[in-house]
């Protein structure tokens, strides 16, 4: 399915069916986690991660407390510019609490690796990460990430939470945005693999 939004051809890679299922399952896991017991700390990362982790608390059994950090973004440009920056801080402290970060993309890795080690200063009991979408291809920097929800070549990818200049985040599926006809009809482009 292609959809022409004006700077470039969007075509979905995930629908909104195969999302919401995959977000089950990453609940489950997440659920079995230390028996799930203890209330998990959710920390997202604004702004794309804030669809993905709306639907995952619902999905989740165990008691959560969520918070968010905002982190320094691309602006107007499809490729990072410069080191990821903290634009907005933890509200609560998270020392000897079970922190789950959430995030929405894993590209270079700049940004999720900065993050975890700002938490880890923070002494929380256990920290783990989570991310909706997995970019091997682009990574910079060697990142722990728990659990991933769908590892993607590289495409840069709106909907569900991502943006392109602040568009296309209320899709409810994941869409490629390419230049006008750059994206062939057969690009197998998405696995879905748990990170080790
Ligand atoms: P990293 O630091 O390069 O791993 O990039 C992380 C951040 O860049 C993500 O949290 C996203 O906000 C943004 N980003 C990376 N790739 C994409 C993409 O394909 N679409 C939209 N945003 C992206």
């Amino acid at each position: 399915m292609m959809h022409a939004m004006g700077q470039g051809d969007l075509s979905v890679l995930v629908t909104a069916e195969a999302i919401r299922s995959r977000v089950w399952e990453l609940a489950v896991e997440i659920d079995g986690w230390g028996n799930g017991v203890h209330e998990l700390h959710v920390v997202g990362v604004l702004k794309g991660g804030v669809v993905f982790l709306a639907d995952l608390i619902r999905a989740l059994s165990r008691p959560v407390t969520i918070d968010f950090v905002a982190m320094s973004s691309y602006g107007q440009d499809t490729k990072p510019s410069s080191e990821p920056r903290l634009i907005k801080s933890l509200d609560e402290g998270i020392e000897d609490r079970d922190v789950l970060v959430v995030e929405d993309i894993v590209d270079t890795g700049c940004t999720l690796s900065w993050l975890l080690n700002y938490i880890e200063t923070r002494r929380p009991r256990s920290l783990r990460s989570v991310a909706l979408l997995d970019k091997p291809a682009r990574r910079q920097v060697d990142v722990r990430v728990d659990l991933v929800g769908f590892r993607i070549q590289d495409h840069f990818v709106v909907g569900y939470g991502l943006d392109f200049a602040e568009r296309y985040r209320h899709l409810p599926y994941l869409g490629v945005l390419e230049p006008s006809g750059t994206r062939t009809e057969d690009d197998a482009f998405v696995t879905t693999l748990d990170a080790e």
